[in-house]
């Protein structure tokens, strides 16, 4: 078993390395089929990107299978150097970002701006962005089928980095700089905070999170503008009757332009996809998004204040609304607004779009699928599903149409069984150590999460689950306030990082 001097820092809040719209965010069929209609634009947002060549890319090889013997197979895993603040020969630390799931091209501005160079120019150390594998070009299969896929998994993904840094040979560096002789300090944010706690404590099999996070939406409704979440609350509520999740029926599907989408499950499922612009949200304009804040401002229309909110109006067709729901209609049909409306680009048929019950749209494999990856790891691991509340009790601004089996179901659509490989019935997430999750601890292990994030109630800050405990030097244990930590590997946490660092390492 690996043994590192460690220091991990672990922000399970969200990051943000510019501003890449991720579709995937509420994993499910839905959420594939927006990913297909925005797949030229997402493509391109990549190819931007990767023309940046401030920081030189190596490849580590690395086996597909550690453990099995199943293939002997190999791939080339992507990292990215800066020596920027380097001074060799003092036993500075290696900071090592975890690339978590997207290509690591997207992780070099943290690199050049973010807390990579905040860490290096602390303590003189050197910088590197590793690459998950399956992601960006670390590549080691032909196609993304199920068999394919099934080395893509926490425990395998843990021991590229555990061999990485013991192995490593930095290119155009003479020192050995391999773990255990050198401190490494692993650092990651979301999915890649997990593995940087994962590293850390040794538990590679430790997964956090539970299957139905309907709390990812009570977070926003807590925190966003109260005008807003009001309007959400009488647009999206059914306690309201003449809320949208009361009214399925054509003419109301109309003011959306959505009347010709069969599925009452599959029309609430776009009506979601505006609130996913929350997790980019920053104090900062300048480093977050103002896609969610856009989308209050054309929902709240004129109300300014909540005794503006609970207005009906009556239409031209004869339909008795809350003043809100044309306001979001508008917005769900107006591609021209911002990024996250999708009626307007749709130009095959609604069901062809926004459908999601035809099975043969999920079932294509090529590697430009960069879909199936995250999706996958959702499937079998992870279970990140955003769920509407089941209890009418909460309160809900999406629907609760959205339930564990709609939000799943791609998972038996995308990955039918394979010869070597199924996926199981439901992710595997251990749900008996659920708890022990949400308390995991080690030294020199620091907890950072922002207390608007809207993972935050899957993370050991979690306001539904976990317990309170004390922050220790030896055991960081830190909540960012406000909106700041919904991006926290950038900029605001800096002196809090760098005081951990030096004090841990000095
Ligand atoms: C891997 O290589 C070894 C040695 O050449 C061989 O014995 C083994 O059968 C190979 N395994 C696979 C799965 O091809
Ligand atoms: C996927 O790749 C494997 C080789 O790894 C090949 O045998 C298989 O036919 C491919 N399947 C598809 C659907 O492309
Ligand atoms: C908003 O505009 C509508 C239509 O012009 C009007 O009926 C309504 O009273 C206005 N609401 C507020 C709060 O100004
Ligand atoms: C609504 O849909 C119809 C037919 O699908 C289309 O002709 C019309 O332009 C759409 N309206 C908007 C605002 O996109």
């Amino acid at each position: 078993m690996l043994r590192l001097p460690l220091l991990a820092a672990a922000s399970l809040a969200s990051y943000c390395a510019g501003a890449v719209l991720d579709p995937l965010r509420f994993p499910s069929a839905q959420s594939i089929n927006i990913w297909q209609l925005r797949a030229k634009s997402l493509q391109a947002d990549a190819a931007l990107s990767a023309r940046d060549t401030s920081f030189p890319v190596s490849t580590f090889t690395q086996p597909l299978d550690h453990f099995h013997g199943t293939t002997n197979a190999t791939f080339g895993q992507r990292y990215w150097v800066s020596t920027r603040h380097q001074k060799p020969g003092t036993g500075a630390p290696v900071i090592v970002l975890d690339g978590g799931e997207s290509s690591g091209v997207l992780r070099l501005p943290l690199m050049d701006t973010g807390i990579v160079d905040i860490l290096t120019k602390a303590t003189g150390g050197l910088g590197v962005v590793l690459e998950h594998r399956y992601y960006g070009d670390s590549v080691g299969v032909q196609n993304f089928t199920t068999d394919n896929l099934r080395w893509l998994n926490n425990e395998q993904a843990l021991e590229d980095s555990a061999n990485f840094m013991r192995n490593v040979k930095l290119s155009g560096i003479d020192e050995d700089l391999t773990a255990p002789n050198t401190p490494w300090i692993y650092y990651g944010g979301s999915y890649a905070g997990a593995r940087s706690a994962h590293m850390k404590v040794l538990y590679p099999d430790i997964v956090f999170g539970a299957i139905a996070s309907s709390e990812y939406f009570d977070v926003i409704r807590t925190y966003a503008d109260p005008t807003c979440s009001a309007n959400l609350d009488w647009v999206t509520e059914v306690r309201r009757p003449e809320s949208i999740v009361n009214n399925l029926d054509r003419a109301h599907k109309a003011l959306f332009n959505l009347s010709g989408l069969a599925s009452d499950q599959d029309f609430v499922s776009v009506l979601q996809i505006p609130l996913g612009a929350w997790q980019d949200k920053n104090w900062d304009p300048a480093v977050g998004d103002t896609a969610f804040d856009d989308f209050c401002a054309a929902l709240n229309g004129n109300m300014t204040d909540l005794a503006d909110v609970e207005q009906d109006v009556r239409l031209p067709d004869g339909l008795t609304v809350n003043a809100a729901l044309p306001n979001y209609a508008q917005y769900i049909i107006d591609v021209t607004s911002n990024a996250w409306n999708y009626v307007a680009s749709c130009t095959a048929t609604l069901e062809e779009c926004f459908g999601t019950s035809d099975d043969s749209r999920y079932q294509v494999y090529d590697i430009s699928q960069t879909w199936r990856l995250w999706m996958f790891q959702v499937c079998t691991q992870w279970g990140y599903f955003t769920t509407g509340p089941p209890s009418p009790k909460t309160p809900a601004i999406i629907s609760r149409l959205l339930d564990l089996d709609y939000l799943h179901k791609v998972c038996v659509q995308a990955y039918p069984p394979g010869q070597f490989f199924s996926i199981p019935p439901l992710p595997n997430v251990t749900p008996v150590n659920v708890l022990g999750n949400f308390a995991i601890a080690a030294d020199r292990l620091a907890i950072i999460d922002g207390e608007q994030d809207p993972w935050r109630p899957d993370t050991p800050h979690s306001q539904y689950y976990a317990k309170p405990r004390a922050d220790t030097v030896t055991r960081p244990f830190k909540l960012i306030p406000g909106e700041r930590a919904l991006s926290p590997l950038r900029f605001e946490i800096e002196p809090e990082i760098q005081a951990l660092c030096i004090m841990t390492l000095g």
